[in-house]
């Protein structure tokens, strides 16, 4: 087993061996290590946490199919949160930052070039990240509309010029023919990712094991070995115990890695989701049938997280107000558990057993998350009410799921984030619905019997009193939207 990482920054293969002398440790954020370099500071932290996009750098790593395959000759760009991804994560993948934008003869990059001629830039600060941001924009989605323009930047904050510059100079870098002129050195880098194995790497050091397996069955084996250690998907949820609970993790299985988590599995009558896959790709996967989950990853955190969160984080978190999870509910979604004695399927509706308790067992990893293709009629939305549209938590969340027979109540799911210790369904409320016809004066009565499911809290997001009323309101809204008469 490897104890060395490798990737590639500045052009060339980096090996890092962790040892006391060089400071660096399994849990080194990126943007720690890359602060180190004086030809590296172009990185920023603003927050540490994920919300400023300050520290923004690009990641390359080779394209994959949906099935899981690598494409071979392209390189899939990604913008991320330096901040929130651990070193050992780099692994087999290029490491980008704003001072590689330039060309070899000192020529600005065109995001950069654009920024400069639309002054997109004051103080400065947040800058780099901006342009790394584009630096995606501008690889992956040649001639942008607004809406992906806006998608690209809702990670990164800037205080001081006020977007319309840095979306004009977005739009107008990143118009072109999808080749790209400025940066030719892609052949070269493509043949130096392939020369990275994709081994099994090993980090032990005085305090910390950090295992980065490469297959599935050794994952498995280790989760058996070790059931306490902490399980890393994305780590957009983990690493704020470092950045934030400045905590000292001991043990870690990083699992972002395994292709066989990374696959999309679809059938006639369902849609398998891998746990490793991110939400950026969830999002394409679900958008033709599976719209209402489409429309709540449109909202999910930015950009640079969902290029690295994946779902299966998600239901790991057991967060009750993990966006996915009430829409999820709503299209009757399993859990594919996995361990070295084999598989087995969960009911969401039943997964959740207390506050961030699951029927996951120890030894247990999220495989999958199965989603079955709704039958002709049923229709399924989903709400997030926070303070702000973009990157923010839910105050509450719910998914919902129709279906009527004659303007009469078939069947019906009302699941709810953020109203109770769980993700949890609305059970008293639907039970009164079902069999009754689906009109205001019996959704009206409805809304009442939600106080029947629900004993919400008060925290910094909301009161109990204004969870409960929204509550009520999404109900309404759920009837407005679905009344056809
Ligand atoms: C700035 C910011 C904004 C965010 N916005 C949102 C938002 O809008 N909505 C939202 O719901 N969340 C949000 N989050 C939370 C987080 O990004 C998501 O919950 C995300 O899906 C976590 O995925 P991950 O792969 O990064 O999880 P990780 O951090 O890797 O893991 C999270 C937990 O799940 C466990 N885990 C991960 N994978 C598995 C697996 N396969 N099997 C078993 N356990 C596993 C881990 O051990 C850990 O306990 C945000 C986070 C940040 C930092
Ligand atoms: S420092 Fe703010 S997102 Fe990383
Ligand atoms: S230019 Fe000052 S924060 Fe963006």
């Amino acid at each position: 087993m490897n104890s060395k990482i490798s990737f590639i920054l500045d052009g060339k293969i980096t090996y890092i061996d962790f040892n006391p002398a060089n400071g660096l440790t399994p849990t080194t954020t990126v943007l720690n290590y890359l602060r180190k370099f004086p030809n590296h500071k172009g990185v920023k932290e603003g927050c540490a946490e994920g919300d400023c996009g300050a520290c923004t750098v690009a990641l390359g790593e080779p394209a994959r199919h949906r099935s899981g395959g690598v494409e071979n000759d392209r390189i899939r760009y990604k913008a991320v949160d330096s901040c929130l991804i651990f070193l050992p994560m780099l692994h087999g993948k290029q490491l980008i930052t704003i001072e590689n934008l330039k060309s070899a003869d000192g020529k600005l990059h065109p995001v950069q070039q654009s920024m400069v001629e639309e002054y997109g830039s004051q103080c400065g600060f947040c800058t780099p990240g901006i342009v790394m941001a584009m630096f995606e924009l501008y690889k992956e989605h040649p001639n942008p509309s607004r809406a992906q323009i806006d998608d690209a930047i809702t990670g990164n904050l800037c205080r001081c010029t006020g977007y319309r510059p840095i979306v004009d100079a977005a739009s107008h870098a990143c118009t072109h023919n999808g080749v790209d002129h400025f940066n030719t050195d892609e052949p070269r880098i493509i043949e130096m990712l392939k020369s990275i194995p994709s081994e099994s790497i090993l980090i032990k050091t005085k305090n910390q094991q950090y295992f980065r397996p490469a297959t599935m069955e050794e994952v498995l084996l280790l989760k058996q070995k070790y059931p306490d250690a902490i399980v890393l998907g994305g780590a957009t949820d983990v690493a704020l115990r470092v950045t934030k609970g400045h905590e000292l993790l001991t043990e870690l299985i990083d699992i972002s890695g395994i292709a066989d988590l990374k696959i999309v599995n679809e059938t006639h009558s369902e849609l398998a989701i891998g746990a490793g896959v991110v939400m950026n790709e969830v999002r394409k996967s679900v958008e033709k049938n599976f719209p209402a989950l489409h429309q709540m990853l449109n909202v999910f955190a930015s950009n640079q997280i969902r290029n690295v969160a994946t779902l299966g984080g998600n239901l790991g978190t057991a967060s009750p107000i993990g966006d996915a999870l009430p829409v999820l509910m709503a299209y009757g979604s399993k859990v594919e558990l996995q361990s070295v004695n084999g598989k087995r399927e969960v009911s969401l509706n039943d997964y959740f057993t207390g506050y961030r308790k699951t029927l996951r067992k120890p030894d247990e990893l999220i495989a999958s998350i199965i989603l079955p293709k709704q039958p002709n009629g049923v229709i399924v939305k989903s709400y997030k009410v926070s303070k702000r549209k973009d990157l923010d938590i839910s105050t509450l969340s719910a998914g919902f799921s129709l279906d009527l027979d004659k303007g009469v109540v078939k069947s019906i799911i009302l699941a709810y984030g953020g109203m109770a210790v769980t993700t949890k369904r609305a059970s008293i409320t639907e039970n009164f619905l079902i069999g009754k016809l689906w009109e205001r004066e019996t959704v009206e009565e409805a809304m009442q019997m939600i106080d029947k499911d629900f004993t919400p809290i008060s925290d910094v997001r909301g009161s109990a009193e204004f969870r409960m009323a929204a509550a009520r309101n999404l109900l309404i809204k759920f009837w407005q939207e679905t009344n056809t008469k």
